[in-house]
């Protein structure tokens, strides 16, 4: 399938939209851990005026206010900003998208986004988009999830599905590209112009009663994943599950499934 970038983002905004009233207990488990590294990684600290872009709930903006910041979050859906508005009334929370941003040219000290650049079409836009409202000596950062091999939960799925289904039943339109290593983050951000770029990997732990919560996260708190899960059927989700909870019985701890989960959290200053 051909790149649209327009497809992607009905795709995205569709999923995203159902997504909303569920996140908070479903993915945000899985995205939370990676907010105090991303935070320090833009150098977040009070008086500083924070974007935090593909906001969602506005977990971000939110403990950029604990840090004694003026955070704005934003995002191209309604459904994620009404819930952001309504957990955090501290912050201010706009409309818009990633790849056209609403603001000035350098009027923010500091630019994140938590797992967000790489559902927009193009990223490239988006952080060309975040390099024109920094302040020159601003920060950006951005986290993306690593790899399989280093990510554990991922890695389990995606194997499963493998095994089990077919990866490419959703038929979901082709992505305009995300990251796939730590080096392709630090160099997307050069491209954008910022500069000393750096990536680092950071790991954290998801912990789920069972595989069939943790599919649930996933089918309910996500965009192509979800689609992908949602996408086999009755009989193959049945066996993914099942291998799911084989394959990861090597994370119990207690009562819990404690998977491994790890980011990439890339950052630059502009200069
Ligand atoms: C995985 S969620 C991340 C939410 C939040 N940052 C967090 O830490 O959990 C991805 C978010 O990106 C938003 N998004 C996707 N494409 C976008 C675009 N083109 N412009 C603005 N927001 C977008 C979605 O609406 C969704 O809220």
């Amino acid at each position: 399938m051909a790149f649209d970038p327009e497809a992607v983002r009905a795709f995205e905004y569709m999923r995203w939209q159902e997504a909303a009233s569920v996140y908070e207990t479903t993915f945000a488990s899985a995205t939370k851990p990676f907010i105090a590294p991303l935070l320090n990684a833009a150098a977040v600290a009070p008086g500083m005026r924070v974007l935090d872009i593909a906001c969602g709930p506005g977990f971000v903006a939110s403990a950029a206010v604990t840090r004694g910041s003026v955070a704005r979050g934003l995002d191209f859906s309604p459904a994620m900003l009404a819930v952001a508005k309504a957990r955090e009334p501290e912050a201010t929370f706009d409309t818009g998208d990633a790849e056209s941003l609403p603001y000035a040219d350098a009027i923010f000290d500091a630019v994140v986004a938590n797992f967000g650049v790489h559902h927009v079409p193009r990223p490239h836009l988006a952080l060309r988009e975040a390099h024109r409202v920094l302040r020159p000596g601003g920060r950006v950062a951005f986290s993306f999830w690593a790899e399989p091999c280093d990510n554990i939960a991922w890695k389990l799925v995606f194997d499963a599905v493998v095994r089990h289904g077919d990866r490419a039943a959703a038929r979901t339109p082709s992505p305009g590209g995300g990251f796939g290593t730590s080096a392709q983050c630090a160099e997307a951000l050069r491209e954008a112009g910022f500069d000393d770029c750096v990536a680092e990997l950071v790991g954290a732990t998801w912990s789920h009663l069972d595989a069939e919560s943790l599919v649930t996260a996933l089918r309910t708190g996500t965009a192509r994943m979800a689609a992908m899960l949602d996408a086999q059927n009755h009989d193959a989700l049945c066996a993914i599950t099942a291998d799911i909870a084989e394959n990861a019985e090597h994370c119990r701890d207690g009562k819990y499934l404690a998977v491994p989960i790890a980011a990439v959290i890339a950052s630059g200053v502009k200069g």
